[in-house]
């Protein structure tokens, strides 16, 4: 940074611009989780510390089954009412994911089912299709819609943060694997959020923001038990 006197002696007005040049122009910005500062740290999710992401189990506790999960291996549950069933491997149920920025899940999708529009507001997202016709798509904060029907072994990409869903297509069970750039991407189910939420969002607030009356925000909300 310069500090140099001008002949008018007015360093200070060079010290200005370059210190408004560093405000205009910041650092790149982290958007995913940080890098991890060691080889690995197995999450100890029970412990009461609170950090950004978990402290690490003592190294000398740490064996092979820290490393493996078998969790996503089983059909999840599509006995709800989207059908649809999405199965986590992250930190939460995965310890040896914590500090290093990824994570995958499990969607099963039956018939006609759909994986609600949903965001994830620490990742994007890809996903591979296993089996079965599925349509996914993803709205972008412009409010343009982009959607395929994918098969078996195509992909897609969800760019982080935009609102996206999966939807059975075809007459088979569907089955999709994700993957995310976050240990705990987190995911804000939209229709549950709105609806479904503890406690509720204000009725005032759901018939402004829909433009309907107040019983179809009953009826909605009666439909996610609330
Ligand atoms: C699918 O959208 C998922 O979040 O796994
Ligand atoms: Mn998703």
């Amino acid at each position: 940074m310069a500090t140099t006197k001008n002949q008018s002696g007015c360093w200070y007005v060079e010290f200005t611009v370059c210190l408004i040049g560093l405000l205009l122009f910041p650092l790149p910005s982290q958007s995913s989780d940080p890098d991890p500062l060691q080889d690995f740290c197995i999450g100890d999710t029970k412990s009461a510390l609170s950090v950004n992401g978990f402290p690490c189990k003592p190294a000398a506790n740490v064996t092979s089954d820290d490393f493996f999960f078998d969790g996503l291996s089983k059909e999840g549950n599509m006995s709800n009412p989207f059908g649809s069933s999405v199965t986590s491997g992250n930190v939460l149920t995965f310890p040896g994911l914590n500090t290093l920025g990824i994570s995958m899940n499990r969607v099963d999708i039956g018939p006609g089912g759909l994986n609600p529009p949903h965001s994830h507001p620490r990742a994007s997202e890809t996903g591979v299709v296993i089996n079965g016709r599925i349509l996914v798509g993803f709205i972008t904060t412009g409010n343009v819609f982009y959607s395929k029907i994918l098969t078996p072994g195509q992909m897609f990409v969800i760019p982080t943060g935009l609102v996206h869903f999966q939807m059975n297509v075809g007459e088979e069970k569907a089955l999709i694997f994700t993957a995310f750039n976050s240990h705990l991407p987190g995911a804000a189910v939209v229709p549950t959020n709105l609806f479904a939420s503890e406690p509720s969002v204000p009725d005032d607030v759901l018939t402004k923001a829909f433009q309907v009356e107040k019983t179809v925000i009953d009826e909605i909300k009666c439909k996610f038990g609330a």
